[in-house]
């Protein structure tokens, strides 16, 4: 029940005006409450939202098809349970965060048509290749590594049913990060040919990991709104540099060189040389090395699915109908 202007109840808050409502959001805003499904909100943070968020489902789901490449030839039994598991998890992000995306009023067949025909996009990061098995390391330690940073924050993201995911989605991040450093914690002991490629695994995925957390800030222009609106918390540079600050003791555990000639410690962080923005802007427009092979491998598996689709629509429909007999 929420107050009008004149201090009398108002039941039914869709009786408000747009500047009642827009006050009221404001004031959930600045006390740092969170907006949930019911409330109303200002059709740009909905639209926000629905983007940020269909475009992280897109990227759980697409960010399975570097790491399945690799289910088959994991080394071990234990290696491929560990692998499958972690791809199974991202498909669990995915799901989580399409229903999420749904709670704003938008289907999930339409978000799949926005991916599928590359109206949304998903992360960049996931249009390079895995090479070789220390690619999986890679992808765990800095990758998910990446991500984890990204999405801490977003625990605390002013809208409810997003922040509510991400916590799960981040307690499982962690596992990601832990085991993609142990496989190449492991490399880092064996032989020397297992030290190359542990090495050459990381030269390839440092730069990109850097260009998940986004343009600088100076390039950044629709951060500033979303920090406003409680969606994002820290900017692109800050979770980058703090990114960078993490991941520079591990490497020298694994006693591997990050390739940045001039990463060096200055005044209680790393400091870091020029990003390659663009490679990042090509990748972006779809002339990352992989770009074709991801969608396309995407759409099939979405027509390859349809059967289960239709079967689970015809299941519900028919417990639907059964229900509606035994109630009349
Ligand atoms: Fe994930
Ligand atoms: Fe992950």
């Amino acid at each position: 029940m929420y107050g009008n202007d004149f201090g009398e109840p108002v039941d039914d808050v869709s009786q408000l005006s747009d500047a009642e409502q827009q006050r009221r959001f404001d004031e959930l805003i600045a006390a740092d409450e969170r907006i949930e499904p019911r409330d109303w909100m200002p059709a740009g943070y909905r639209k926000t939202l629905i983007r940020q968020i269909a475009q992280h489902a897109h990227s759980e789901i697409i960010g399975m098809q570097p790491e399945a490449n690799w289910i088959t030839r994991a080394p071990s039994l234990k290696r491929k349970a560990i692998l499958l598991a972690k791809v199974q998890d991202e498909a669990g992000h995915g799901l989580y965060l399409y229903g999420a995306a749904e709670t704003l009023g938008v289907e999930r067949a339409e978000l799949m048509d926005l991916l599928h025909t590359g109206r949304q996009k998903y992360s960049s990061i996931f249009n390079y290749p895995t090479l070789t098995w220390a690619d999986m390391g890679a992808i765990g330690w800095l990758v998910d590594g990446a991500a984890i940073v990204n999405q801490v924050p977003l625990c605390r993201c002013s809208y409810g049913p997003y922040a509510r995911a991400m916590v799960r989605i981040c307690k499982e991040e962690s596992f990601h990060q832990r085991q993609g450093f142990e496989i190449l914690y492991t490399l880092s002991r064996g032989t020397e040919a297992q030290g190359e490629m542990l090495q050459d695994a990381v030269n390839r995925w440092w730069w990109p990991s850097l260009m998940m957390f986004g343009p600088p800030d100076d390039e950044s222009p629709n951060s500033a709104q979303s920090m406003a609106w409680g969606i994002k918390r820290h900017s692109n540079d800050d979770l980058r540099q703090r990114f960078v600050d993490m991941t520079v003791p591990q490497a020298e555990v694994l006693g591997v060189t990050l390739p940045d000639p001039e990463l060096k410690y200055d005044d209680g962080h790393w400091r870091y040389g020029p990003i390659d923005w663009a490679e990042f802007a090509a990748v972006l427009k779809g002339r990352g090395p992989c770009n074709r092979q991801r969608i396309e491998h995407r759409r099939k598996a979405h027509e390859d699915g349809a059967w289960v689709r239709e079967a689970a629509t015809a299941y519900a429909d028919k417990q639907t109908a059964r229900s509606q007999r035994g109630a009349a």
